[in-house]
């Protein structure tokens, strides 16, 4: 029997963030290091996806490969058997099975995607039919690999539900197709949170921080010299309230810091709200934040440095040609299903 996947992928379109790490990066490694043998962990990077909004498309081809490093930089055991790295556009059946998702995704629903709304916002003046349809070509990436559990930060939280409901409407209409992955709430428990992740922006902590804002100082960059980071989260935004606190409500910029020091050293939240609780020195709390990110910062780097290309050029390649076989058998049952191919008895 095949092991139940775990799956994620980072988009190549900017250098990934510490809120990139967290959210997605972090959670799939624990995954591999708590479950190895039981489970099969696909992580990608969806660089066709990684277009959706204008990039610098002369630095594409190699931000894909710096992704692919800081899986393994990031503590993601390549010699494990059951992991699987790859480039989305490598396995042509991602763009296949989305023509055939558009095909029963509904116009309606997919306008009510918030995360269309507001980059379409952003780039108002050149929204691109693949911003809109960028949640089909994920349902195709989850799907195609019949995906349980997809470890992602909260904003992405709406994009697998839409892979949810495609796949049951496709299923409902043709017979058991896809596998159905959780839903979130059950993905949360599975890593043993409460709540969906969205780490702030530093400057304006009622946001996520993303790696598209063009503020550096809102986002600590995986790229950032532990000095840049500890300048960085030193000048964060924070509150008048002079104390603190654990509040997402009244002091997000303090409550954000305290989630990033307690993840980022691996202690439990409640320890690191305990310890701080009450302080009325926001110098001296953010300067331990700025040290553990810096500190993680050189361990994380010196792992990069390390990374030999050509052990990352030889488990890229048997893992795309791994996995489009896994791809392609998925994509002939969809095929099948609609007519587009002849049934096999
Ligand atoms: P992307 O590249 O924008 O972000 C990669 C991952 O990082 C998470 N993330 C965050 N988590 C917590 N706090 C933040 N501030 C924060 N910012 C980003 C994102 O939620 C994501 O998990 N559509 C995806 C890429 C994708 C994908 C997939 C993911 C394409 N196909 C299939 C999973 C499965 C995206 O744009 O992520």
């Amino acid at each position: 029997m095949s092991k139940p996947v775990i799956l994620t992928g980072i988009r190549s379109n900017e250098e990934p963030t510490l809120g990139n790490y967290l959210g997605a990066f972090l959670p799939i490694v624990k995954m591999q290091q708590e479950f190895a043998g039981d489970y099969q962990i696909n992580m990608f990077v969806p660089d066709l996806h990684s277009f959706t909004t204008p990039v610098d498309h002369s630095s594409l081809y190699q931000n894909t490969l710096n992704n692919l490093k800081y899986f393994i930089a990031s503590g993601l055991n390549i010699n494990d058997q059951d992991t699987f790295i790859y480039r989305q556009s490598y396995i042509p059946a991602h763009s296949e099975l989305t023509w055939i998702l558009d095909c029963f995704t509904y116009v309606g629903e997919m306008s009510r995607m918030t995360q269309f709304k507001d980059k379409s916002n952003e780039h108002s003046e050149s929204v691109t039919v693949g911003l809109f349809n960028y949640p089909v070509l994920m349902a195709a990436d989850i799907l195609l690999y019949g995906a349980k559990y997809v470890p992602v930060g909260e904003d992405q939280f709406q994009h697998l539900e839409i892979t949810r409901d495609i796949a049951t409407r496709f299923n409902n209409k043709f017979g058991d197709i896809f596998t159905i992955p959780d839903a979130t709430g059950d993905q949360t428990k599975f890593i043993k949170r409460d709540s969906g992740l969205r780490i702030r922006s530093l400057t304006d902590p009622t946001k996520k921080m993303s790696k598209s804002n063009e503020d550096p100082k809102s986002k600590i960059l995986l790229s950032d010299t532990p000095d840049e980071a500890i300048k960085k989260i030193m000048s964060a935004t924070t509150d008048s309230v002079g104390a603190v606190n654990f509040d997402w409500d009244n002091q997000p910029g303090i409550t954000s810091l305290l989630q990033i020091l307690a993840m980022i050293t691996g202690r439990p939240r409640d320890e690191v709200n305990a310890q701080w609780q009450g302080n009325t020195m926001y110098g001296e709390f953010k300067k331990a934040v700025a040290e553990a990110v810096a500190g993680f910062l050189t361990d994380f780097q010196a792992r990069l440095n390390a990374i030999d290309d050509d052990t990352l050029m030889n488990k890229l390649q048997a893992s795309e040609a791994a996995m489009s076989e896994v791809a392609n058998a998925t994509l002939l049952k969809a095929q099948v299903a609609v007519g587009l191919r002849p049934k096999v008895n």
